[in-house]
């Protein structure tokens, strides 16, 4: 049998990534518009995105952000908090302005400080999102410091998931970048309303990575890359044909120096060459057939919304990634940077 050299797929969304706000919006937001017609954009900004309003002027930003001639639409979340009104979400919803709701624990990660202190202080909130049909996307890690870091999402599950998904059996939920075999298997187990995004770096590496020769920051993201035997696990979700796995690619830029240094932030930049990433992953397991599924397909049924007409085309051929890629002015160093990958987009 010899490989194919061209893929064509309906044209693909990313179901979660951090496009910022400002300057580097503005430099990052074309490498996502490029690939995606639509993206799933993280609430975490500062201050979070925790009110209708506050979501409603930040599409705005983003669409006056969007170079001329760009098909892109983003879709807008809510930030949980502690005090989050019930009523603003399902009025996000009715408006048309809330896509999902993000539930970040407190403290969990990157700008999460307003998140939530126990999930029990929103469950009126996930009542009513349960009843209108807004989905909640769970980054999906404990906060507590006696747990292992590598440890954080498997107790998760054990301490809230099964918990959430027994006292909410009609919430849509997405278990967000799961990093485990632990995460691929609970969701798998769960009904149709259960989902779960993976990322590019989770599917390539595991936590070696982050200490090859030295530390390497740019390999460092919440939750953290884990062993191999996790990697090899969500690999054969992301290609097994489950409509419960889509591409999320958890896209969090951050300049280089606030990468490289002491104290360095969780957050890996992998927009720029993410479907490629993707590609090159499918073509590895042998499941080139399965990424049509994977990218474009199985999130919008999961959200109720159509797929997206037009298509993209992938060759096989080198993609070298940058050392760099200045986002107006804010240098940072990407996913896979200086390395040859196996596909590209065709011309
Ligand atoms: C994200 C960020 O930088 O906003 N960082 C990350 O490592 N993924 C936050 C997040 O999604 O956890
Ligand atoms: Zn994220």
């Amino acid at each position: 049998m010899t490989a194919i050299s061209t893929l064509t797929i309906r044209r693909p969304d990313d179901w979660h990534v951090h496009l910022r706000d400002g300057a580097v919006m503005a430099g990052v937001l074309a490498h996502t518009a490029r690939q995606f017609a639509r993206a799933i954009v993280m609430p975490n900004l500062s201050p979070p995105v925790s009110t209708v309003d506050a979501a409603r002027a930040y599409r705005a930003r983003i669409m006056a952000a969007l170079p001329a001639g760009m098909d892109f639409t983003p879709l807008m979340t809510c930030y949980l908090t502690d005090g989050i009104d019930p009523e603003e979400l399902a009025r996000g919803k009715a408006e048309g302005v809330f896509t999902a709701a993000k539930l970040y624990p407190a403290h969990a990660t990157t700008g999460s400080a307003h998140g939530v202190t126990d999930v029990k202080n929103i469950y009126p909130a996930l009542e009513r999102m349960q009843e209108v049909g807004l989905p909640l996307l769970v980054h999906g890690e404990v906060t507590d410091h006696e747990v292992d870091i590598f440890d954080r999402e498997a107790v998760f599950i054990e301490r809230t998931m099964m918990q959430l998904v027994r006292d909410f059996p009609a919430l849509k939920v997405v278990f967000e970048h799961i990093t485990t075999k632990d995460a691929a298997e609970f969701v798998s187990a769960q009904g149709a309303n259960v989902a779960a995004t993976i990322t590019p770096q989770h599917l390539h590496i595991n936590r070696n990575a982050m200490f090859v020769g030295g530390i390497r920051p740019h390999m460092y993201c919440l939750p953290v890359a884990k062993r191999e035997f996790h990697r090899l696990a969500l690999r054969q979700v992301a290609v097994s044909g489950s409509p419960k796995f889509f591409l999320g690619t958890d896209s969090a830029p951050h300049a280089v120096g606030a990468k490289e240094a002491a104290c360095g932030c969780a957050g890996i930049f992998n927009a720029p060459f993410a479907l490629e990433s993707y590609t090159q992953v499918f073509d590895e397991e042998g499941a080139l057939d399965k990424f049509e599924g994977f990218a474009s397909l199985h999130g919008p049924a999961f959200y109720g919304l159509p797929v997206n007409e037009g298509t993209v085309t992938l060759e096989r051929g080198g993609e070298l990634v940058p050392d760099q890629i200045d986002a107006n002015g804010m240098p940072i160093v990407p996913f896979h940077a200086g390395e040859t990958l196996g596909w590209r987009f065709k011309k």
